[in-house]
């Protein structure tokens, strides 16, 4: 069975306690990542077609191109940073992080999305884009990285939302 499959998880608290304004934090760092992740997808004028780039002018291509690039070195950027804070936020909340089930699985969790992004998704992207098909190679990011937060939010981050 898949490792990260719910069923194979261990019984983790059902809130963690921490401060409103941390909470608010929290909040406010995915939204901003969901904002970055509409920004991407509405840089692409074919974005809900199943056409390529053929439709658009050089110009426009040569934008769309930029445009992904920026997004992937601020978007890990911007997932590094949040990382960061929920680990440093569970580190001050909880009694014994190292020992503890919930926390260590998360931080793996973010190990393995982070390596999943830059590995896979990035240079799978960018090897689209440099083929002309920038359009499918900003549908591929937008679609995978919505999926596998989302997952992550429910499996991992919902603890420290409650
Ligand atoms: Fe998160
Ligand atoms: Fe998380």
């Amino acid at each position: 069975m898949d490792e990260r499959s719910p069923a194979m998880l261990p019984p983790f608290p059902l809130s963690i306690a921490i401060s409103e304004g941390d909470r608010l934090r929290i909040v406010q760092e995915h939204d901003r990542l969901t904002a970055f992740l509409h920004d991407l997808q509405h840089t692409c004028s074919e974005f809900d077609t199943s056409v390529d780039c053929k439709r658009c002018g050089r110009e426009k291509m040569a934008s769309c191109q930029g445009l992904l690039v920026s997004f992937q070195f601020d978007f890990i950027e911007l997932i590094e940073e949040h990382f960061e804070h929920e680990e440093e936020l569970m580190r001050r909340c909880l009694a014994s992080p190292e020992d503890d089930a919930y926390f260590r699985h998360h931080q793996a969790e973010h190990t393995r999305l982070l390596q999943e992004i830059r590995n896979v998704l990035i240079p799978q992207s960018t090897q689209m884009s440099h083929h002309g098909q920038t359009a499918a190679a900003i549908r591929l990011l937008q679609e995978k990285i919505t999926e596998i937060f989302s997952q992550h939010t429910l499996d991992f981050d919902q603890h420290l939302l409650k």
